[in-house]
C-alpha cells in the first residue's frame, strides 16, 4: 500500500507537520508531544486513563453546514496521528492580546480555581460548550463537565463562572478568532492517502477510505485495529510480538448515520457523543444509556465498533443493543455479513470476529410506537463510572397482556446477556405486580453474577430483580399515557 509518513494538523494558528519516522513515533500520546516537544505545559496530566479531565484539549475539526466543531478530548488517550486534520486548542490559545477569554476572566471573577491544577483542562471543557452551545442550564453544564474532576472548588463557582461566560459569547473577536481554520482544515483532509508509518514488530497505518482497510486487514489478518483508543488507550503497551496496527477512525464510510424505514445503519466509527444526540427521538433508551456513559471527551473519541470489539461483560451499549435486537454488519475483503449481536459476543471477551475481519456498521431497528423501552445503569457514582449491573427492557402489551418483551443485562455474567428464558415465562401473561415478582424471581435464580470491588453477587442479583421492578412502575405512566386499549 502506498501511502506518506507525516501528518499535519494545526495547534492554535500555527500549522504543523510531523515525519513519524522512528519505530515507536506514531504510539506518542498526544499529551507527551504538547508537553514535551511543543513545551505546552498547561496540558496537565493526573491519572493518564480519561478519568481526570486535567489533559483536556479542544479539537476543532470541519463539520457539516461549512463550520468548525468544537470537541473536548483526552489528550491522554490520544495517539498523535489522531490528530491529523485537526486543530488541537490549548488553555494557552485562548487569550487574545493579553485579555483573557470570557471563560478563563469568569473563572477568575467566581473564584472557581484554588490549587489551578485542574483549571486548564477545565477551561477547554468550557470553551468547546462555550463555542457551540449558548446554554445557561447549570443542570446541562455540571453534565458536560462532569469528566473534569475539581478537588478544591466544590464545583459550584465553576458552574457559576460558566453561567456568567454564557452572556459573554459576543464579546468581539473571540467567537471569530479562529474562523480561518476551516478552510485549511478542509485543505489538509482533502489528500485521502494512507499514513503509514513505523516498522517491524511495530507498525501504524491510518486510513481514510474503507477499502484501504480491508485491504490492510486482508495483508495482514492480524492486525489491531484502533477506533477511538479510549478502551486500548487505558492499557496501550507495545507487545512482543509483531502487531500492525490499523487507524480507522479517520474512514468517512463508518463514520455516519443512515435513517431508513424502521432502522438506523450506525457506522461503527460513529464517535458515541454523536450517536448520543442522533438517537434522542428514534432510539430514546440507547440515548438514555449514553447520557450515563464515560464522560463528554470519552463520548467524543470512543465509538460503537470499539465498544463491541472489546465484548466487555460490562459494556454499557450491549444491553440496549440486545434488547432492541441490533445486528451487526462485518466486513472483510470480498466478503460482508450480518449477524445478530447475540450471536456475535460468543464469551467472556469474545466475538465471531474472524481474522482480517471488521465491524463497519450497525443495523438498529427502532422500536414501534406500541412499544416501551427503557434503559438503567447502576453504578457507584452516577457519572464516569463502570456499570455494577445494566439493564434494557423493551415491552409491548396488549388489552393488558404482554405480547413483546427482551430483557438484557450487563455486569450479570461473563457475556452481557439477554434473558429468553424469563420472556418466555412473562409472554402471554398479564403486565401485573404477579407477573413482574414472578420475573423478579426467576432473574434471581437464573443469573449467578460475579463477585468484585462493583457488587458482591448477592447485590448484584438483588439489583438486577429490581430492575425489572422500576421498569414496570415506570411503565404504569406510559400506560396511562397510552389509553385504554394497553
Ligand atoms: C474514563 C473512561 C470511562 C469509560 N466509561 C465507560 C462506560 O461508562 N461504559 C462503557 O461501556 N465503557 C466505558 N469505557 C470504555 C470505552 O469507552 C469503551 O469500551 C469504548 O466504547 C471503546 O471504543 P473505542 O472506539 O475507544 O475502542 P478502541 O479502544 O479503539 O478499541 C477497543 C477494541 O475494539 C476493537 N475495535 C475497535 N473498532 C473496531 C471495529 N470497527 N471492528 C472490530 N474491532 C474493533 C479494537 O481492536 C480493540 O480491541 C470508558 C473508558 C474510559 C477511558
Ligand atoms: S490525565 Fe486524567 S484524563 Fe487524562
Ligand atoms: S482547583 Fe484544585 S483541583 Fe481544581
Amino acid at each position: 500500500m502506498n501511502g506518506r509518513n507525516y501528518i499535519t494538523f494545526l495547534l492554535g494558528q500555527k500549522e504543523i507537520s510531523i515525519n513519524l519516522e522512528g519505530r515507536n513515533h506514531p504510539f506518542t500520546r498526544l499529551i507527551d508531544h504538547l508537553r514535551d516537544e511543543e513545551g505546552l505545559r498547561d496540558v496537565k496530566e493526573g491519572c493518564g486513563v480519561g478519568d481526570c479531565g486535567a489533559c483536556t484539549v479542544v479539537l476543532a475539526r470541519p463539520g457539516p453546514e461549512g463550520r468548525l466543531e468544537y470537541v473536548p478530548v483526552n489528550s491522554c488517550l490520544l495517539l498523535l496521528p489522531m490528530v491529523h486534520g485537526c486543530q488541537v486548542i490549548t488553555a494557552a490559545h485562548l487569550a487574545r492580546n493579553g485579555i483573557l477569554h470570557p471563560v478563563q476572566q469568569a473563572l477568575v471573577d467566581h473564584h472557581g480555581s484554588q490549587c489551578g491544577f485542574c483549571t486548564p483542562g477545565l477551561v477547554m471543557s468550557m470553551y468547546a460548550l462555550w463555542m457551540q452551545d449558548g446554554t445557561t442550564d447549570a443542570v446541562r453544564i455540571a453534565k458536560y463537565l462532569s469528566g473534569n474532576l475539581c478537588r478544591c472548588t466544590g464545583y459550584l463557582p465553576i458552574i457559576d463562572a460558566m453561567q456568567t461566560a454564557m452572556q459573554s459569547r459576543d464579546v468581539p473577536g473571540f467567537q471569530t478568532a479562529n474562523e480561518g481554520a476551516y478552510s485549511r482544515l478542509v485543505q489538509i483532509r482533502e489528500d485521502q492517502a494512507p499514513i503509514i508509518s513505523g516498522h517491524l514488530p511495530h507498525t501504524y497505518t491510518k486510513v481514510f477510505r474503507l477499502s484501504d482497510a480491508l485491504d490492510l486487514l486482508s495483508a495482514h489478518p492480524k492486525t489491531r485495529i484502533i477506533a477511538g483508543n479510549t478502551d486500548l488507550g487505558v492499557k496501550f503497551r507495545l507487545p512482543e510480538e509483531p502487531t500492525h496496527y490499523l487507524d480507522i477512525s479517520g474512514i468517512a464510510q463508518i463514520n455516519g448515520i443512515r435513517y431508513e424505514a424502521g432502522f438506523l445503519e450506525l457506522g461503527a466509527a460513529r464517535p458515541l457523543e454523536k450517536v448520543r444526540v442522533d438517537c434522542r427521538e428514534s432510539l430514546p433508551p440507547l440515548a438514555e444509556m449514553l447520557d450515563l456513559y464515560a464522560s463528554t471527551q470519552v463520548r467524543h473519541m470512543a465509538t460503537a465498533g470499539g465498544s463491541l470489539g472489546t465484548a466487555s461483560p460490562i459494556g454499557d451499549l450491549s444491553p440496549v443493543l440486545l434488547a432492541i435486537g441490533a445486528e451487526v454488519v462485518l466486513q472483510k475483503a470480498g466478503q460482508k455479513r450480518r449477524m445478530h449481536l447475540e450471536d456475535f459476543i460468543t464469551g467472556y471477551r469474545t466475538t465471531a470476529l474472524q481474522a482480517g475481519e471488521m465491524i463497519t456498521h450497525l443495523h438498529l431497528p427502532i422500536p414501534g410506537p406500541g412499544h416501551y423501552n427503557r434503559a438503567y445503569k447502576v453504578s457507584r457514582r452516577k457519572e464516569v463510572d463502570i456499570s455494577s449491573v445494566s439493564a434494557c427492557f423493551s415491552l409491548e402489551i396488549e388489552e393488558g397482556k404482554v405480547t413483546d418483551l427482551r430483557i438484557a443485562y450487563g455486569g450479570m455474567a461473563a457475556k452481557p446477556l439477554r434473558l429468553r428464558a424469563t420472556e418466555e415465562l412473562m409472554l402471554g401473561e398479564p403486565w401485573n405486580n404477579a407477573t413482574v415478582e414472578e420475573g423478579m424471581a426467576h432473574i434471581r435464580q437464573s443469573l449467578h453474577p460475579i463477585c468484585d470491588v462493583r457488587g458482591d453477587a448477592s447485590t448484584r442479583s438483588l439489583v438486577a430483580g429490581n430492575l425489572l421492578r422500576r421498569f414496570y412502575l415506570d411503565s404504569l405512566e406510559w400506560q396511562q399515557q397510552q389509553g385504554p386499549t394497553l
